[in-house]
């Protein structure tokens, strides 16, 4: 046995004997990650990955990006800590920058340290506003692991321990590839949305401080709804008046691309909007976004801190990710460099009758395994096979989905075309090996 494989051995064997089993590893032979430089990674055994999935779509610039490295560098000289008791400059600045890219009047930021903290403070604030407390979320949707975020989740495998939380329903989803009302697109007329009407009119006490969804269900397997959802959606929830927040935890800072945020393709401005992930290159921070007329509500609701909150070294790497997207890869480059992605996931589709569906928008594009496309019936061994192999060939990419049969492809926003035809590359090689075993 060589050094490098003694070090993944005693790795896995401290995982077992000290982190709790309910980690999540990817692979049959999970393999810890040692450095990473742009759109590569690299195993402690010193193999090489194109990275696709980005952390879980988080490091949005790619691993390693010195224009975010650097004003960490700086930052981790200078001045650790804070907490929110003490105004910084970094906290501040991106407040002011991202206030350049939300939509609509969603100027005003409470900065937290992950994507379960945002949720968590995005319906706060909607409580506090509206005086009401009941909320909706949708079937598939992912919301985080706080016990809140588990219920506002709309799959069981990640409620764990069986949280529920009273207030919180869930409407069907528009997931049109398996629609819940066995209609297609466009001669629907998106009737899944007037599910929301129907769950507040039925479920609830007829007043909502909230309606939350995801652009793309992430976790849910990318499932996009049709571009008119949000629009029905969002006058329904303000009829019964509650606020529309739409989390962009996977969805935002150009992911889905031609805009900065994935609720722009509806042509809608939420109340209050939701972002982590990608924000600042992998270090913790979320941020939750709202109009200073929302803001305002909590100014005599009551106390609140954060210690880790708008960290100054979090925010630093956060004002790096927002020069490195402006300069080097803006919403208009995703949608480019995704377009050519979705040509090639198309192209894989005609070829492999184990591919059911491609769907997604810009770079932020999910593939659904299905035994046979008339039955649909959910193909996840295959999805796992088809990770063994790209593992092998040196591709990594990531899964989900209720079923555990969707294929999430999704790098760093700084992807160049060559990168995607690599991957398109070492996918056509794994759907031929896996297709064959079908
Ligand atoms: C859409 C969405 N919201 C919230 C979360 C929770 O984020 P975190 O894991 O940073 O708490 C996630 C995590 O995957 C997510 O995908």
């Amino acid at each position: 046995m060589s050094d490098k494989s003694t070090k993944t051995t005693e790795i896995l064997e401290k995982q077992r004997a000290h982190l709790w089993p309910n980690h999540l590893l990817y692979y049959t032979e999970p393999m810890p990650l040692e450095r990473g430089d742009g759109l590569y990674v690299w195993d402690v055994e010193g193999k090489q990955y194109l990275d696709f999935f980005a952390g879980i779509l988080t490091t949005s610039v790619g691993h390693n990006n010195p224009k975010v490295n650097k004003r960490v560098h700086e930052q981790v000289d200078k001045l650790l800590h804070t907490s929110t008791l003490y105004p910084s400059e970094n906290h501040v600045t991106l407040g002011e920058k991202l206030a350049e890219i939300t939509p609509g009047d969603l100027n005003t930021f409470y900065f937290g340290t992950s994507g379960t903290d945002a949720d968590e403070t995005a319906v706060m604030i909607a409580k506090i506003y509206t005086g009401y407390q009941e909320i909706i979320a949708l079937r598939h949707g992912y919301s985080g692991k706080s016990p809140m975020g588990m219920a506002l989740t709309g799959q069981a495998p990640w409620r764990i321990g069986g949280t529920q939380i009273a207030g919180i329903k869930h409407a069907l989803t528009p997931y049109c590839y398996r629609c819940p009302l066995k209609m297609t697109y466009p001669s629907c007329g998106v009737a899944c949305a007037e599910d929301v009407e129907d769950v507040i009119r039925t479920s609830t006490s007829g007043k909502i401080a909230a309606f939350l969804a995801e652009p793309i269900q992430g976790v849910g397997g990318f499932i996009t709804p049709p571009a008119e959802y949000f629009a029905i959606v969002q006058e329904i929830v303000h009829r019964y008046g509650g606020l529309m927040i739409i989390d962009e935890v996977q969805t935002g800072f150009g992911r889905t691309g031609e805009h900065w945020f994935g609720i722009e393709h509806a042509g809608i401005a939420p109340d209050v909007m939701t972002m982590a992930k990608g924000i600042a290159n992998g270090l913790p921070l979320s941020a939750t976004a709202t109009t200073p007329e929302i803001a305002q509500s909590t100014a005599s609701a009551g106390l609140t801190i954060s210690t880790f909150g708008g960290n100054p070294v979090s925010t630093a790497a956060a004002l790096g990710v927002l020069e490195a997207l402006h300069e080097d890869a803006p919403p208009a480059r995703s949608a480019d460099v995704g377009a050519h992605l979705r040509a090639g996931l198309e192209r894989l589709s005609e070829k492999y009758p184990l591919i059911g569906d491609v769907r997604g928008r810009g770079l932020m594009q999910g593939v659904e395994l299905v035994l046979d496309r008339e039955t649909k019936e959910p193909a996840p061994k295959q999805v796992a096979a088809i990770f063994e192999a790209t593992r092998s060939l040196g591709l990594l990419i990531g899964k989900g989905g209720l079923y555990g049969n969707t294929l999430r492809i999704a790098p760093p926003l700084t992807a160049t075309k060559e990168h995607v035809d690599e991957a398109i590359e070492k996918l056509d090689v794994a759907f031929a090996r896996v297709q064959e075993t079908v």
